[in-house]
């Protein structure tokens, strides 16, 4: 697929990606395997004693499109309280980027759900409960190999 389908701020996340990599002492990680492509996406978060998400970095063995996807959708949960993050879909993230070809929805969706697991982990640990965890599904972890 030819780079001139994407547009400059796919373009621009693709090619200087925000939070890439990882937090040692994160409160949350989530991972999530595409079940489309068979890719990989790690994402975890940093959460304050107010419940304001700090930080949140992403690892992705996908492609240009699923690091544009998670490097926007680090910086939309970023500074916001975790019920708000909990908000974001994969439609906002593809709407935050000016869209995505219809072929790289998928790549989004990754980003989507590995922040959602990340979420849960952090919700798990620390005794927490979501309005918008209710109908989230922690056994759904896509396409990820035994570990
Ligand atoms: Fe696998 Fe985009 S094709 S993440």
């Amino acid at each position: 697929m030819g780079l001139g389908l994407y547009n400059e701020t796919v373009m621009d996340h693709f090619m200087n990606p925000r939070n890439v990599g990882e937090i040692p002492d994160a409160d949350g990680t989530g991972t999530y395997g595409s079940p489309v492509c068979g890719d990989m996406m790690q994402v975890q978060i940093k959460v304050d004693e107010n419940d304001i998400i700090t930080d949140c970095k992403f690892q992705t063995f996908g492609c240009g499109s699923a690091i544009a996807s998670s490097s926007m959708a680090t910086t939309m949960i970023i500074g916001k309280p975790v019920e708000e993050a909990l908000e974001i879909t994969n439609k906002s993230i593809v709407d935050e980027l000016g869209g995505l070809p219809a072929v790289k929805i998928h790549c989004s969706v990754m980003a989507d759900r590995a922040i959602k697991h990340a979420i849960y982990d952090y919700a798990q640990k620390h005794g927490k409960t979501y309005k918008g965890l209710k109908d989230f599904d922690p056994t759904d972890k896509g396409d990820e190999p035994e570990a």
